[in-house]
């Protein structure tokens, strides 16, 4: 299959441990802002979305000790967590995943942050990459 399916990075997620001193480090360091700041109580995790450009930047810290990012945090400390990758159709992606005998930690797509419809795919089969399908 050759059709392009993904049209833009959506976001790079680092995992970090204080939200608040990440937000104000990108703020001071780089001038960024916050764009958007969410608690996704299905994730565990609390988010801000930092703009640069048609992409972002997600600093990621869990709000549980169940979360999967804080387990991440708690094995391989703070850093680079997933890259989002925005796609047209979640669905399809995410099947074109399973067609190529991809691992997919999502079977289904599902509600992400900010209105989004996401599904996750397993870094076991994508070299290394643990990938979100973001459809807007
Ligand atoms: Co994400």
């Amino acid at each position: 299959m050759s059709t392009e399916l993904l049209t833009e990075i959506d976001h790079v997620a680092i995992a970090v441990n204080d939200l608040d001193a990440a937000v104000a480090w990108y703020k001071e360091v780089f001038g960024a802002t916050v764009e958007h700041r969410e608690v996704v109580e299905s994730d565990g995790v609390e988010e801000a979305l930092l703009k640069v450009a048609e992409s972002y930047i997600q600093l990621l810290t869990p709000t549980t000790g169940s979360s999967p990012v804080a387990k991440y945090l708690a094995n391989k400390g703070e850093g680079l967590h997933h890259i989002g990758y925005r796609v047209a159709d979640c669905a399809v992606a995410l099947q074109a995943v399973k067609d190529s005998g991809g691992r997919v930690i999502d079977e289904v797509p599902r509600p992400g942050s900010r209105g989004t419809t996401v599904a996750f795919v397993h870094p076991k089969t994508s070299f290394g990459t643990l990938i979100e399908l973001v459809q807007e």
